[in-house]
């Protein structure tokens, strides 16, 4: 057991209390308490009797752990604005953007691609970044891709002007990679303020990277979809990529499950 797991252990025990507990348990006093598990004093794994003739022996430092990730608020962190300052407030993110050098995609992009839509809308579609096509056009989801996700609008049934959509990174990722953690971390804030600001009933995240963001979810797609996490209070439908159904036709009953589930919420 390293350092951090015995300074686990020990919180754990304090925390359940047992250092309060009568003295014919296991109220010491404190320069003569034992390690309350052998073996683990030394960080090694020596009996009891061999620790006891090492007296000498310095543990080694472990690596400290990894940075736990910054807490979430649990709601939404703003109040809500009026249609027109709704419109004031996304344009304004949006110019601010325009010149955005925070990540390298700023030094391939042709547009960013802010996201387009009804600013009211119940539903946000929120998908990864940009591709070719959406590039050239400054807009989400008007490739091949976006034809089906135009079909998925249809099938709740909404017109596209209707929904909102939007992507994690806001520049095309060359060669259709994946965008890569410190260009998620720096675009994902200017998603969040478009979802404070629009406020959706109901958020349809696409893909992994869209599930990464607003629920933390990384593991594999299926053991979210069918969940409902929330995104600071708002019920988030984890899907598949409408990619995906493009490189695998027979997974679409997936979508059309998803599509339900939205539908519900959107009734309820
Ligand atoms: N894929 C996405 O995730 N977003 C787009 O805008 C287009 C394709």
């Amino acid at each position: 057991m390293n350092l951090s797991d015995l300074t686990a252990t020990l919180e754990y025990w304090q925390t359940a209390g047992i250092l309060s507990l009568s003295s014919d348990r296991l109220q010491f006093p404190p320069e003569s308490r034992p390690s309350p598990i052998p073996g683990i004093s030394s960080g090694n794994n020596d009996s009891p009797a061999t620790q006891r003739q090492q007296p000498t022996h310095t543990p080694k430092p472990s690596p400290p752990p990894p940075p736990a990730p910054p807490p979430q608020p649990v709601t939404l962190t703003t109040a809500p604005l009026p249609p027109d300052l709704r419109r004031e407030k996304l344009d304004t993110l949006a110019r601010s953007l325009t010149d955005c050098t925070r990540c390298e995609l700023a030094r391939m992009r042709k547009h960013m691609v802010f996201g387009v839509g009804n600013i009211g809308a119940e539903v946000v579609f929120v998908g990864e970044g940009p591709g070719a096509e959406e590039d050239l056009r400054a807009e989400p989801f008007v490739g091949d891709a976006g034809k089906l996700l135009n079909k998925m609008i249809h099938a709740i049934p909404l017109q596209r002007h209707e929904v909102y959509i939007a992507n994690v990174v806001k520049c095309r990722p060359p060669d259709n990679r994946n965008p890569l953690p410190p260009e998620i971390d720096q675009c994902q804030p200017f998603l969040f303020e478009q979802l404070e600001t629009i406020r959706p009933k109901v958020i349809f995240a696409l893909g992994r990277f869209a599930i990464l963001c607003l629920t933390h979810h990384s593991g594999p797609i299926e053991k979210i979809r069918g969940k409902t996490p929330l995104w600071r209070g708002i019920p988030v439908i984890p899907s598949y990529h409408p990619a995906f159904y493009l490189r695998s036709p027979s997974r679409k009953k997936a979508a059309w499950e998803d599509l339900i589930r939205l539908k519900k919420i959107l009734l309820f």
